[in-house]
């Protein structure tokens, strides 16, 4: 984010990438169908299937979801392309260019995973992979995600609120912020160690923001356990907040009395406030945070969107901050 100014430098991909030989073959078997005579009864199956190749990629292990009721949860805009979502990514631990996760993400070892959960709650402890996700049912969410660098996507999530796991860790009565620390292996992570950041990759929110229904532990994207790249195999994701808050790959959950410092407001404490709520009144100092484009739909020239106040969620997020000037809090 830092170093990367040359955001349309990138390449607008084919938006209908959904395997059209997949599609192909199910069209060419359900003719042998009709010509045996048993089409009828395939009928259903076959259009179904097509929606499920649809919404599932078939890349990784199924992470099954029901859709959430959460207010604010589901946008009805259009999903980003499985293809764009996991071939643009942001993960310096493998790169600072777009391409970079998707090439170098690969060493990332994921299991076993354990996440820390500790500083002031009645119940610390550490928690392995597989009993965070039994801790609550999975549902799916589909929410905008806007990057500081003025871009968006679209993207199904599957996880469940925070507030789950922080309801059974119990916070202690004087917990007022929880920190994200990720993952920072310099043998599976290449550039951990570059100077760009000073790692591990943190984050933090206040406890009221964390606490957000719509404030998501996420273990899966597009109906399947996330790609590396994408922060496996489990990460935050803040929809009313730039991208770089949603921590990638967490390792540990920590509850303190005091705001804790962020990665990147450790590098930059102009350009990458504690809060970093997506405003568009409020510019980066490089860039205006005023319009964004829709990675995979919007061509290079095309007109861009215009950013909208708490990245669309100021209905169900905007009480979180009445009275506070967010030009100071940026
Ligand atoms: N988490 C870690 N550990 N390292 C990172 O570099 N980048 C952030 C965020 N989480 C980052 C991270 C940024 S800048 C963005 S925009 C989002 O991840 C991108 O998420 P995505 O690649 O899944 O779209």
């Amino acid at each position: 984010m830092l170093i990367k100014t040359n955001a349309d430098g990138f390449i607008h991909p084919v938006a209908s990438d959904i395997t059209p030989q997949a599609a192909y073959r199910r069209r060419r078997e359900m003719l042998k169908l009709m010509a045996t005579g048993v089409a009828g009864a395939a009928l259903a199956t076959w259009a179904s299937r097509e929606a499920l190749a649809l919404e599932r990629p078939g890349k990784l292990a199924a992470l099954a979801a029901a859709k959430s009721n959460a207010p604010g949860a589901m946008t009805m805009e259009k999903v980003t392309p499985y293809k764009d979502a996991t071939t643009y990514n942001n993960f310096y631990e493998f790169g600072t260019d777009k391409a970079d996760p998707a090439k170098n993400a690969g060493t990332l070892k994921t299991a076993p995973w354990t996440v820390e959960v500790d500083g002031l709650v009645k119940k610390p402890g550490k928690y392995q992979l597989e009993d965070l996700l039994k801790l609550s049912a999975q549902e799916e969410r589909v929410y905008r995600l806007r990057c500081v660098e003025g871009w968006s996507m679209v993207i199904p999530w599957v996880g469940y609120s925070m507030s789950k796991l922080i309801e059974k860790v119990e916070p202690q009565g004087n917990a007022k912020f929880v920190e994200f620390i990720t993952q920072a292996d310099p043998k599976t992570m290449p550039f951990v160690g570059s100077r760009v950041l000073d790692w591990p990759y943190t984050e933090g929110l206040r406890m009221d923001e964390a606490m957000h229904p719509l404030t998501l532990l996420a273990f899966g994207m597009y109906g399947e356990v996330l790609p590396n790249q994408n922060g496996a195999p489990v990460r935050l994701v803040v929809p009313w907040k730039y991208g770089f808050k949603s921590g990638k790959s967490l390792v540990r959950i920590r509850f303190t009395d005091r705001e804790p410092r962020t990665a990147w407001n450790k590098a930059a404490a102009n350009e990458y406030g504690f809060y970093s709520n997506v405003n568009p009144d409020v510019d980066h100092p490089r860039w205006s945070q005023a319009t964004e484009r829709r990675i995979g739909e919007d061509g290079l020239f095309a007109k861009k969107r215009k950013t909208l106040m708490f990245n669309g969620y100021e209905a169900q997020v905007g009480q979180l901050y009445a009275g506070m000037d967010l030009k100071k809090n940026f």
